[in-house]
């Protein structure tokens, strides 16, 4: 069966890394016989540049009709001065909401090979395995009413709007119970219940939909004692479910943990199995240009496409296999280089993982 890949590159590293990702795809449906067409678009401030839009009409219409979607990162400084609406940012969340991606997965995993490359002691670490599910098209990005208003003392005020129903609630934690039932059968819920209501809601609904699930325990955290959490003890989490705003900050904070944010995936999910991928971080444009991207996150984004929306877990577990090789042979881009070792750029470290793909089971 003919399968499609949109790739949305984007802005600055995106367009760096995403070639390279591209690159391993390419080798692994040679390897495992996958028909998978590819085509791409524009989104984010190239679109803007290209199309007055961030995302134009064109690019949902291909990213509607797509199996699945490899995207890089959108925007940056010579987008900053933008109308909110016409941001690269928008862009983004415009598509995710478009496509009704409500389930963000971010896997938070330590190599051992870059237990040094973290941030804390290698004994907190060092086995790390922690899956983030956070909301993603609810909570305070999207809600109503938002904006900047000026007051009648001429004072202007910003304000934006936290809101969550029920059912948004009950299908993202649905999503981390299933996925916590397949992992190690712990979900912790983070919120602020002690201060903002809907995240009271938060707690109860969640709190109901565990009865559904007895093989899964459930523990609640605040968001500040979470944050906490993750840099004193982090291996005491499973799965981490949480709003969009949370989960967001969450998961950089988990990243580091892993030696660099150039190392954290993510996928995107709707109701049908549709998806984003793509890394969990920014456009980088302090290093944009310089071919000093970590493409790392990116290609194992294209792994959990092939796990969650092409059908081909095999291809994922190859990929994953693929890059603790190039780790194992101390390539490293400069980001997880060690203090005394030296770097490669981003299409040395993509040409290596292509390199190190190698078929070890049958599709
Ligand atoms: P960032 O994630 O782009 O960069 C933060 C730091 O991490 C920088 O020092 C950067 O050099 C480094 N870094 C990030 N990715 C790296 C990689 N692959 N390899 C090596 N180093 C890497 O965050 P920021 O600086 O806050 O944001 C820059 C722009 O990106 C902003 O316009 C922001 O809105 C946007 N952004 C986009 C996405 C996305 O498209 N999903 C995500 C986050 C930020
Ligand atoms: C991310 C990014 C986006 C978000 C921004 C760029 C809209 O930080 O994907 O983590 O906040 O969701
Ligand atoms: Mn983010």
């Amino acid at each position: 069966m003919r399968q499609s890949v949109l790739l949305l590159p984007g802005d600055y590293i995106g367009q760096e890394i995403v070639p390279e990702a591209q690159k391993v795809l390419a080798r692994v449906c040679e390897l495992y016989d996958l028909d998978i067409s590819t085509d791409s678009a524009l989104i984010g401030g190239a679109a803007y540049e290209a199309e007055g839009d961030p995302l134009p009409a064109s690019t949902l219409e291909k990213a509607r009709a797509a199996d699945a979607i490899l995207l890089g990162a959108v925007g940056g400084p010579a987008f900053d001065h933008l109308d909110r609406d016409l941001r690269p940012e928008k862009g983004l969340l415009r598509i995710r909401s478009e496509l009704g991606l409500f389930g963000n997965l971010r896997p938070a995993i330590m190599y051992p090979q870059l237990v040094d490359a973290s941030s804390l002691k290698p004994e907190l670490v060092s086995g790390l395995d922690i899956l983030i599910v956070r909301e993603l098209t609810g909570g305070i990005y999207f809600g109503q009413p938002r904006g900047i208003r000026t007051l009648e003392n001429g004072e202007r005020e910003g304000f934006n709007t936290y809101v969550y129903s029920e059912s948004e609630i009950r299908r993202i934690a649905k999503l981390a119970f299933e996925l916590a039932a397949k992992r190690g059968g712990r979900v912790c819920s983070v919120d602020k219940a002690n201060v903002l209501e809907a995240t009271v809601l938060w707690r109860e609904v969640v709190t109901e939909l565990a009865a559904d699930y007895p093989n899964v325990e459930l523990e609640h955290m605040y968001v500040d004692n979470a944050a906490m959490q993750l840099v004193r003890a982090p291996k005491q989490f499973d799965v981490i479910v949480t709003g969009n705003m949370f989960g967001d900050i969450l998961s950089d904070a988990a990243a580091m943990l892993t030696g660099s944010i150039g190392m954290l995936p993510s996928a995107s999910l709707n109701e049908s199995g549709q998806g984003i991928y793509e890394p969990c971080h920014g456009s980088a444009p302090d290093i944009a240009g310089q071919g000093k991207a970590n493409p790392l996150a990116t290609i194992l984004s294209v792994a959990m496409m092939l796990r969650y929306s092409l059908g081909c877990p095999a291809g994922a577990d190859c990929i994953e296999a693929a890059v603790g090789q190039v780790l194992d042979q101390g390539l490293r881009t400069a980001d997880i280089v060690s203090r005394d070792g030296v770097s490669i750029s981003t299409s040395e470290m993509g040409n290596a993982v292509v390199a190190a793909l190698v078929k070890t089971q049958t599709a």
